[in-house]
């Protein structure tokens, strides 16, 4: 997945300005930044939902220039799933749609309903499931359409802490299971350096760009009381903060008496 010099608009809002990133096949890229810098639109612009006005996107060297089973996108919630449908329905619903045949319908339900640990309970309905498993439903069925990338925006921000902890260890099982390039939003630093290979800072918006690119040179499973992964998380904190900084100024907050929360400090 390539972006050069990509521009994005709404209107006359200039979101998101000369993006060019160069994230390898089979990599695992997390982009952070500051909240409303542009983050979810780069993302939907790379899934083929939102048009570029500058630049261009490809995967593998072909133009992205709309939706496509290719690039699977993992929503924040999962309400994207359909109640209707049983879990394997969900999962099938994809490859269905792409022709394929019951029995491999059946198969890939199957295999991917097992990379996220759910086979059993593949005959239940999306409402009888807890929200982490509902978002591993969600990521089978993207992985389903065996997508050249995925795309996820903030997969497990409305998942609790224990079970966003779980989801997080599973993730990197799946995705180096799948093999699959993934380009992964969150707001959370932690999660960022647990799961990436390179880290994309975005700068405050409007007309955000790619501020600096970190690489996680830290062996798998990750360990967070690594020196290497406390240095980077300061690093990381100290450029994050200081576009969250610019954002509130922009916003007319004022930063420089006390009323700077920990957050943002
Ligand atoms: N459909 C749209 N029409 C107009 N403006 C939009 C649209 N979508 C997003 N924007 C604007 O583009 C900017 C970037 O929004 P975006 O949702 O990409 O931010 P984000 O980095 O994902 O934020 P968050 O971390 O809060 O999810 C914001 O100023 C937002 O108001
Ligand atoms: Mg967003």
């Amino acid at each position: 997945m390539s972006a050069t010099g990509v521009g994005i608009r709404f209107g006359s809002f200039e979101a998101v300005r000369d993006i060019s990133l160069d994230i390898a096949a089979g990599e695992f890229l997390c982009l952070l930044g500051p909240s409303g810098c542009g983050k979810s639109t780069l993302l939907s612009a790379m899934a083929g939902f939102v048009p570029v006005a500058a630049g261009g996107l490809t995967v593998d060297g072909a133009p992205i220039s709309g939706p496509d089973p290719d690039l699977g996108m993992v929503f924040q919630s999962s309400e994207a799933l359909f109640d209707w449908m049983t879990v394997r329905q969900n999962v099938a619903f994809g490859p269905r749609m792409r022709g394929r045949s019951r029995a491999e319908r059946a198969e890939l339900a199957d295999t991917y309903l097992g990379l996220v640990g759910l086979r059993h309970c593949a005959d239940r309905f999306p409402g009888q499931l807890s929200g982490g498993m509902r978002q591993r439903v969600q990521i089978a069925r993207v992985l389903a359409n065996e997508p050249r990338v995925v795309l996820m925006d903030e997969p497990f921000g409305a998942l609790d802490a224990q079970t966003r902890q779980v989801m997080q260890d599973e993730m990197g099982r799946i995705w180096r299971a799948s093999g699959c390039t993934v380009v992964f939003v969150t707001h959370d630093i932690d999660e960022a350096i647990l799961l990436a290979d390179r880290i994309a800072v975005m700068t405050a918006g409007p007309a955000a760009s790619v501020k600096d690119v970190y690489p996680v040179e830290l062996p798998r499973p990750r360990d967070e009381t690594d020196p290497a992964a406390v240095e980077l998380r300061r690093a990381l904190r100290e450029d994050i903060g200081e576009e969250v900084r610019k954002a509130l100024r922009d916003q007319g907050l004022d930063l420089d008496g006390d009323a700077m929360t920990e957050e943002t400090r």
